[in-house]
């Protein structure tokens, strides 16, 4: 576990503060009975930090630092560049993003910064080291927490500048050597694009080039490059005086950086989680899309990550913002610890009374202090957590089930100009992996570059590039006694998107071959039987080969492509791999998974057939430790038979044959 309990706390942001000493000094009276450990400092007081361009005033930080070390509440600390102070974006306007449109922006908001810029890179680094030199030895100072969210939420989060666009070309250069191979990646001869000249090379821009799918999939890649230079750089200038481990806050299913490419850098993974409850009265949507979120950020590292931020209560930027219902808020935080996070932290300690986010909920609102049932769900939260910490302590969840997962495969499927538009690789992978959160089966969720070793099942829905070296690494899991799915749609073009010819690049694996992908419309409906049961094909079709040998599970019941195959499967070496010709609903893939995973020889940690809305997930540890969460997304109580008896890793209950939890409750188990 990293540190020596679970940590409890989040963003406190005194610099807001600093002329209310009274409320500062309440802050830590307040953190003390919600039972906070450990909060992150500093994450936007670059100009509390630096009023005036090389002018530091640290000695307020040194204070909060030291009063939080009096109540050993440990400090997370950041720096500073995911908000620029007005002196800097003034002096150097260069610091600042300029679009895709080519329109530098104005100084205003946040991430803002232009990740290349020189002028950014040294005074950032200045800050960082001053930082590092005076506090990066405290005794409570635990982390750094390197900017805030990387990127900034969005939808094009990259910089266009001039800079960027030479970067960008000097990084082509180093990629392809030349400009023929560039060009034979690119296929450039369509619609006369060849390159004649580096200098042609342009980021993709509304008003400019969008249509070269390889170049804006480099794009992404070079963006993801150099935003792991400059937090590098970061990094690079706290370790002039300190050794402390380094993190930076990831988001939710966030498309603009690979993150499988910057885990290398960062010590610890953390991320910052606000799934939307309470948008419907089935909690299971949320639930399934947080947990595949904690899934993402443990199998990164496979090791226990951070949930950095959190909301106490709401948010303030949705079109509308529920508050947690009761029990939400323990549930949801003890879902991330049950996924391997080693924290519950917020955002944040306290509201603000102005500006953008003075509505967005906190530990300590604008009235009633501690008296509030925000404060109180927050204190239980912190007193539970303190008692699992020596639980929990030296575990994480180790699935025998995986997920591909890949950004670059994200990237390419969703800017083909295919069968469909509107193809959301997200759905689809959070509709594949509800399938197996419903079974109770815990997944990683891993990348083309990933290992599949240790894993009995990997799934890879949608699963449209094979990088290099994949397919090899799929066909050994397979031959090993594996058992692969796959769907409609994948092993169709390369890492720079150039097609393969004749062949899907398993079909030796899969034992088929693809001949052509229809997306109909509602008024083609067709239809495949499995098991017992009929099923609606969905809106991407396949029309597929069984090669000899393969087994054809279900076929079309309708229209041209009748009696073809929908699903099959094709033994290969000791194991097996299965091929979904078309898209299908929740329905069927609930069945389907529960099949596979059987074949698979997994089951849940509690041998039990889970009423919906209740999952189940397992931290273990070395010398057998084994401590099992189960989780009711319900506002209402469930019982259920499990196989095995059980205790009450809190309160020493016994649990034999059935299993009660009440509305959105979570137990903790030990098996007996
Ligand atoms: C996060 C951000 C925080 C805060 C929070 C509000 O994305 O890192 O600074 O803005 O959202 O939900």
């Amino acid at each position: 576990m990293f540190g020596e309990h679970i940590l409890h706390g989040g963003d406190y942001n005194p610099d807001q503060w600093l002329d209310h000493p009274e409320v500062l000094e309440e802050d830590v009276r307040l953190m003390k009975e919600a039972n906070v450990n450990c909060v992150s400092l500093g994450i936007f007081a670059w100009a509390a930090l630096e009023p005036e361009e090389g002018k530091y005033d640290f000695d307020w930080m040194e204070r909060i630092i030291d009063r939080l070390g009096e109540d050993e509440i440990q400090v997370v600390l950041a720096t500073p560049s995911g908000a620029m102070p007005h002196w800097l974006t003034q002096k150097y306007p260069e610091a600042m993003q300029v679009q895709a449109d080519g329109k530098r922006n104005l100084p205003g908001k946040r991430h803002n910064f232009c990740y290349t810029s020189p002028v950014m890179r040294k005074k950032i680094h200045a800050i960082d080291s001053a930082l590092s030199e005076r506090f990066g030895r405290k005794k409570n100072v635990i982390l750094w927490h390197l900017s805030n969210e990387l990127g900034g939420n969005f939808a094009d989060s990259s910089c266009h500048c001039e800079l960027c666009q030479e970067a960008f070309r000097d990084w082509l250069k180093e990629k392809y050597g030349t400009l023929d191979n560039l060009n034979r990646a690119y296929w450039s001869s369509f619609w006369s694009h060849t390159y004649s000249d580096w200098s042609q090379l342009h980021s993709p821009a509304p008003h400019g080039e969008t249509t070269m799918t390889a170049l804006t999939l480099d794009w992404k890649r070079f963006v993801t490059h150099q935003m792991s230079e400059f937090t590098r750089e970061e990094i690079a200038a706290v370790r002039e005086h300190s050794d402390l481990p380094v993190t930076t806050n990831f988001m939710y299913f966030f498309k603009g950086l690979d993150y499988g490419k910057m885990r290398d850098d960062l010590d610890i993974i953390s991320w910052d989680n606000y799934p939307f409850w309470h948008k419907t009265k089935d909690e299971v949507p949320a639930a399934v899309k947080a947990a595949a979120n904690h899934n993402i950020m443990r199998s990164l590292k496979k090791q226990p990550f951070l949930l950095m931020e959190s909301t106490p209560s709401s948010v303030s930027w949705r079109e509308f913002n529920p508050v947690k219902r009761p029990g939400m808020h323990m549930l949801s935080s003890m879902q991330a610890v049950a996924h391997g996070s080693d924290s519950v932290q917020y955002f944040q300690w306290r509201k603000g009374r102005g500006a953008f986010e003075q509505f967005h909920g906190a530990v300590v609102g604008h009235k009633n202090g501690s008296n509030t049932r925000t404060f109180r769900q927050v204190t239980e939260l912190g007193e539970r957590l303190n008692r699992l910490s020596g639980l929990i302590d030296g575990t994480v969840n180790r699935p025998k089930a995986a997920v591909i997962f890949d950004w670059e495969n994200w990237w390419a499927l969703e800017d083909a100009s295919g069968p469909r538009q509107d193809i959301s690789y997200i759905d689809c992978i959070l509709e594949h992996y509800q399938a197996m959160w419903e079974a109770g089966i815990d997944t990683d969720f891993i990348n083309m570059d990933d290992s599949l070793e240790g894993y009995s099942f990997v799934t890879a829905p949608l699963n449209y590039m094979y990088k290099p070296g994949y397919a090899e690494k799929v066909r050994k899991f397979v031959e090993d006694g594996g058992i692969f799915a796959t769907t409609y749609f994948s092993g169709i073009a390369d890492d720079t998107d150039l097609c393969f010819t004749g062949h899907h690049p398993l079909a030796d694996v899969l034992g088929i071959e693809q001949e052509e992908i229809d997306a109909p419309s509602e008024e083609f409906p067709n239809s495949f039987c499995y098991g017992d049961k009929t099923y609606a094909a969905g809106n991407l079709r396949e029309l597929i080969h069984a090669a000899e040998g393969t087994e054809v599970v279900s076929v079309y019941e309708e229209d041209y492509v009748k009696g073809e195959p929908v699903v099959t499967a094709h033994s290969f070496g000791k194991g097996k791999a299965w091929y979904l010709a078309a898209a299908a609903g929740e329905d069927f893939l609930r069945v389907f998974y529960k099949d596979r995973l059987r074949e698979a020889g997994l089951e849940n940690a509690l041998g039990a057939e889970l009423p919906y809305g209740v999952t189940v997930t397992e931290r273990v540890g070395d010398g057998g430790k084994e401590i099992v969460f189960v989780m009711n997304f319900r506002d209402e109580t469930v019982k259920f038979p499990a196989a095995g008896s059980w205790t009450d890793a809190e309160s020493g209950q016994k649990y034999g044959g059935t299993l009660e939890i009440g509305p959105f409750g979570c137990i903790v188990l030990k098996r007996d």
